[in-house]
């Protein structure tokens, strides 16, 4: 296999130090570009984008080809497992994603098992290969899974959600439901993330959206134990190469130094906290990966470059950062001003290297 040509964002994962700080932008192949719309259209719809491997390809490299990004992630969504796992999930226009049969009654919980990667989500390997040969070795491919916590919350509400009614009814009354309820979802996120990284995901992601809803004491045992228990059982190497780890818990701020200690490489951030606080929290034993407000987009060119620079320099030139998004960017987004926030990242620890 031939050497990767960018590997900057890999190097800044594992705290080595690279040239400039990389970048790369949650939800980066989206609504906000035309040419993504244009597919969804012929796709027909969001699902069968995700379940078409050729489809997911194109989308993926879409972003790539207008921004020199330091890295890919794989076009899917979370929510695939506990599609796999029989819940059917769908989503309804205008609506966001929904599950045919939510988890509600002892019986379906007893009866879930972890599906097998390969089998009812073969189309996501099968994705992986071809981003992988389309990339050929420009930047790395990224794979992603929800976390346990995060997944149990679309399964167990049946859908977005703004109080988490269900899922905090029985972690209040039934806790023994909803570990188990995790213990086979964190089964399931183990088998899927390491399938992805033996069809050729360079780097894992694990999103637990919504980690940051729940007690500190409740985080700890709902969410964070059980991410810990995925990056202990992750493929560490593939290739020669190690396979760098990153978590995220949004509205997780308050938990830094918890979530540094997991065992993962990478620590992303939300835009609530402040970088150069966050680096010196975590005290050299993660990278971090944020953090700008996906709402400073909508500024103006000049205000998006004050905003990136405020995060650069709080940083500080010391390895382990690569830029992103506090959260995923938002579809009103004009294509323009990411191509802004690209060139002033980049630009910007050049400047600084060079001073
Ligand atoms: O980052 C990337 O570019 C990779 C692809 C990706 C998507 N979803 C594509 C997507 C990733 C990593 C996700 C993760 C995801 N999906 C999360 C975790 C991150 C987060 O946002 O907190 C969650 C909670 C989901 C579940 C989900 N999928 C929701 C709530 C929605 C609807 C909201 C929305 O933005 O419309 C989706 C749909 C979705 N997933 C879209 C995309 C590009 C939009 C679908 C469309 O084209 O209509």
């Amino acid at each position: 296999m031939s050497a990767l040509k960018n590997d900057t964002f890999l190097r800044a994962l594992l705290r080595q130090p690279t040239d400039y700080t990389p970048l790369w932008l949650m939800r980066q192949a989206g609504r906000y570009l035309p040419e993504y719309n244009a597919t969804r259209a012929r796709a027909g719809d969001f699902l069968t984008l995700c379940k078409t491997p050729d489809l997911a390809t194109e989308v993926t490299l879409q972003p790539l080809a207008r921004y020199p990004l330091d890295a890919a992630i794989l076009f899917s969504d979370i929510l695939t497992v506990p599609d796999a796992m029989g819940l059917g999930l769908y989503f309804a226009p205008g609506e966001g994603p929904r599950f045919e049969r939510p988890l509600r009654d002892e019986w379906e919980i007893r009866d879930l098992s972890a599906p097998d990667p390969n089998d009812k989500l073969g189309y996501v390997m099968d994705a992986v290969r071809s981003i992988r040969r389309a990339l050929d070795n420009s930047v790395p491919l990224i794979g992603f899974s929800g976390s346990p916590y995060t997944l149990a919350c679309y399964m167990i509400e049946g859908g977005s959600s703004d109080d988490y009614r269900h899922i905090k009814t029985m972690l209040y009354s039934r806790p023994d439901l909803l570990h188990r309820i995790l213990e086979v979802t964190t089964r399931a996120v183990i088998d899927y993330l390491n399938a992805q990284i033996e069809a050729g995901a360079q780097a894992v992601m694990i999103f637990d959206s919504w980690g940051g809803s729940l007690t500190p004491h409740a985080y700890r045992e709902f969410s964070l134990s059980y991410m810990e228990r995925i990056v202990a059982a992750l493929i560490q190497e593939r290739d020669g190469r190690r396979v760098p780890s990153i978590v995220f818990t949004k509205g997780g701020g308050n938990w830094l130094e918890a979530m540094a200690a997991i065992g993962a490489d990478a620590v992303g951030l939300d835009w609530s906290t402040d970088i150069g606080e966050a680096r010196r929290r975590v005290n050299g034993k993660v990278a971090l990966q944020g953090n700008l407000d996906p709402n400073a987009l909508h500024g103006s060119a000049d205000n998006i470059r004050i905003e990136a620079a405020r995060i650069l320099d709080a940083y500080g030139n010391h390895p382990g950062h690569v830029f992103n998004l506090g959260h995923g960017i938002s579809q009103f987004t004009d294509p323009a001003k990411v191509g802004v926030l690209v060139e002033a990242v980049h630009n910007h620890r050049r400047a600084l290297q060079a001073a």
